[in-house]
């Protein structure tokens, strides 16, 4: 693909779309971690001598009803002051924006927009006369073809990979494509069912592949053992069987937590105790790793020569259920191989237990990295590399 980088901006309008759809609670962002991310590619543009136009989209509102919780205004506020200069928010742009080189603007949220998420090209194409450059920075809506990732790439006089995107992109090429052996995937979650494919990818590609969460919990019903009240999908039973078994004749691993963490509720002061994996009860529910487990974990990951991790093994939310993430964290933090996480709980995981500088590399992307990791094609990527040939 082309690179921003390498593109003449000068007095050129650029229009950037960015992943700034941050975590908010009552109008306050919780994480800036997609802005700080975001930050080199509008130094870049200014640096080069562009007049700046940012997009994004910020959560799921419906199209076509502004809605004032789902505004960009807090984004617009923050970058004001990482930027040192006025970030304008751009409620209408129907008649085109006005932008002098050295100023930035951001266009209120994307999903606003009849036509963004049907990838509409009328959409695209009024929001490619923008601009002279369209540049595609927003690694974490990549997995998704709509009218601000996709069509625009289209219909835009130019069209690059930002800085960030073309970083993680190096980056997960770095861990998956010629990766160091032995190869250690972390994959924990709730659910099975929405991991069902990256489980299936990465047993065939990896050493070991540790489960966590209520995913373990099948897994272990799978193993035979009890699992009480836990969550646990009973019709995905016999599929965590095969990839057990596949692991088993491939010389592979899926190890089965020996200890767990088990309580009767689900609640913040919920009383925690620690069981070995046979002796759980009918009315147990397993939430964390126990500590014999969690020690194998976290030496697996520090002689792992790439570790890939997305999802927490424990409810790690609450602390007395939080010990087997901390240990497995600080396994990765001390690895010495080439580690990589992606996700919203794995990176808030990252934040609670101060890793962020022990990893090779966080990405920024939560859906995108999974899909990634999936083997999938990003739409928003493969639309680069056709309009580049
Ligand atoms: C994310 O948070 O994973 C991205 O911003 C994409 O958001 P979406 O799942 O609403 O498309």
């Amino acid at each position: 693909v082309k690179l921003m980088a390498d593109q003449d901006l000068n007095n050129k309008k650029v229009l950037i779309r960015l992943d700034l759809n941050v975590p908010m609670k009552n109008g306050t962002i919780t994480s800036d971690q997609r802005i700080l991310a975001s930050l080199p590619s509008i130094e870049l543009a200014l640096e080069k001598g562009a007049a700046v136009i940012l997009m994004s989209h910020l959560g799921r509102p419906t199209e076509g009803q502004p809605e004032s919780n789902f505004s960009l205004q807090p984004v617009a506020d923050y970058l004001s002051l990482s930027l040192n200069q006025k970030v304008h928010l751009i409620n209408d742009w129907s008649n085109g924006v006005v932008v002098e080189k050295g100023e930035v603007v951001l266009l209120e949220n994307v999903r606003f927009n009849v036509g963004e998420k049907a990838n509409d090209d009328g959409l695209a194409k009024r929001l490619a006369s923008l601009c002279d450059v369209y540049v595609m920075d927003a690694f974490g809506t990549a997995h998704r073809a709509h009218a601000s990732t996709h069509g625009v790439a289209k219909f835009a006089p130019l069209s690059c990979a930002g800085p960030l995107l073309a970083h993680e992109l190096a980056s997960l090429a770095k861990g998956l494509e010629n990766p160091k052996r032995p190869m250690l995937a972390i994959v924990g979650g709730s659910k099975v069912s929405t991991k069902l494919t990256v489980l299936d990818t990465l047993s065939t590609q990896v050493d070991q592949l540790i489960v966590g969460g209520g995913i373990a919990n099948t897994f272990i019903a799978a193993a035979g053992y009890p699992v009480g009240k836990s969550l646990c999908e009973p019709n995905l039973i016999e599929h965590a069987k095969s990839l057990i078994n596949q692991a088993i004749k491939a010389g592979n691993e899926i190890p089965i937590p020996t200890d767990v963490v088990v309580a009767t509720e689900f609640s913040e002061d919920a009383q925690a105790i620690i069981k070995n994996v046979d002796e759980v009860g009918p009315y147990d529910m397993i939430l964390d790793i126990g500590p014999k487990t969690a020690a194998k974990y976290a030496a697996m990951a520090e002689q792992a020569g790439t570790v890939i991790w997305n999802g927490p093994v424990g409810v790690f939310e609450f602390d007395q259920f939080g010990e087997g993430t901390r240990t497995l964290a600080l396994g990765i933090a001390n690895s010495k191989g080439f580690s990589m996480a992606g996700g919203g709980d794995t990176l808030a995981a990252v934040d609670k237990y101060q890793i962020t500088d022990k990893l090779s590399y966080i990405s920024t992307g939560g859906g995108a990295f999974l899909e990634f990791l999936e083997g999938k094609e990003l739409p928003a990527v493969a639309i680069l590399e056709a309009m580049s040939n």
